[in-house]
């Protein structure tokens, strides 16, 4: 009886908690060494965003202080007009290694080949090695148009959901090969998600994506390919789906509330920049150390908006995948 209360006791101690022991990934010899730890921020919303340029002072400060291994803006960054100067003059303040996802508002003004350069992106989607972990970058920026997979340009994405933020056949294949040949564990990065959200809107062809993570996976003692990153939805949430954990980092900036729940116009802003850091363990764990701040007022709450419950100006700490 002791025993037995003592037990429950444990299991209903919150210290005991936080971590989702769900699966655990084989990390590489590399990895085996030190953890890998990345700045991420997304959705920060330039040219959109009156305080835009100060929510980004502050991540960069917080990224160069940490020394992380390297940052990554996850797409809807801002937009290639001369105003984009003094973005770029804070981001590339930091000194050390920098990545860029392309993400639909992007292309709302200009090309994929505009906003690349400005970012002094050279590829759409491309892959590459870092503290033994495999991370591949993807762009899911296609509309289907006559049969035709056609680049996000110029805002001609406002068209029926279905037929927008597509991953074209090539990328699909491309992701495969990637998955194949990495050394390493794999971790897919994106700005809309794979996964399945309340919001919808996530990519019309995830199933493609997802069966090509799950043919890697199936099989294997640990996953190869073990989380895939998003942003685009201003969500902070997680899910896991066939060993994969599902992760989206919540926008720096604001959720989308629509005319008449918004504290600015349809935005519900954040009081504080939102970001996260995420760090790569090689015991086994993916730990998520974000920002808590809260609505501006008037909050969603206060204004009636029907999901005000589901959305959050935050990202909560988490410890995923214990070994
Ligand atoms: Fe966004
Ligand atoms: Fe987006």
């Amino acid at each position: 009886m002791q025993r037995r209360k003592a037990l429950r006791l444990l299991i209903s101690s919150p210290l005991l908690l936080p971590a989702t022991r769900a699966f655990s990934f084989q990390p590489s010899e590399e990895a085996a060494r030190k953890p890998t730890t990345i700045g991420w921020i997304t959705d920060l919303h330039h040219g959109y965003c009156p305080d835009a340029l100060d929510r980004l002072k502050v991540f960069i400060g917080e990224a160069s202080r940490r020394k992380v291994d390297f940052i990554l803006q996850g797409g809807d960054f801002c937009h290639p007009k001369p105003e984009a100067a003094e973005l770029m003059q804070v981001w590339n303040h930091y000194q050390g290694d920098k990545y860029h996802v392309l993400g639909n508002h992007d292309m709302d003004f200009g090309t994929k080949r505009d906003i690349m350069n400005v970012w002094g992106m050279e590829r759409p989607y491309y892959a590459f090695e870092r503290g033994g972990f495999h991370f591949i970058v993807m762009d899911c920026n296609h509309i289907l148009k006559d049969g035709q997979y056609i680049d996000y340009v110029k805002g001609n994405f406002y068209i029926d959901p279905a037929r927008r933020d597509l991953v074209n056949p090539e990328q699909v294949e491309w992701l495969e090969a990637e998955i194949d040949r990495a050394k390493h564990p794999c971790i897919i990065i994106s700005h809309q998600s794979f996964d399945e959200v309340w919001t919808g809107s996530t990519v019309p062809n995830r199933l493609e994506v997802r069966k090509v993570i799950d043919r890697a996976n199936e099989g294997r003692k640990h996953p190869k390919v073990i989380a895939c990153i998003c942003g685009h939805h201003h969500l902070d949430h997680h899910m896991m789906i066939n060993r994969v954990h599902y992760i989206h980092i919540n926008s720096a900036s604001y959720f989308y509330v629509g005319d008449g729940f918004g504290s600015d116009g349809s935005r519900a802003t954040y009081s504080e920049p939102v970001f996260a850091f995420v760090t790569l363990d090689p015991a086994g764990e993916i730990r998520i150390e974000g920002r808590q701040a809260s609505f501006r007022s008037p909050t969603p709450k206060e204004k009636g908006f029907p999901n005000a419950d589901r959305i959050t100006a935050s990202i909560i700490d988490r410890r995923l995948g214990t070994a």
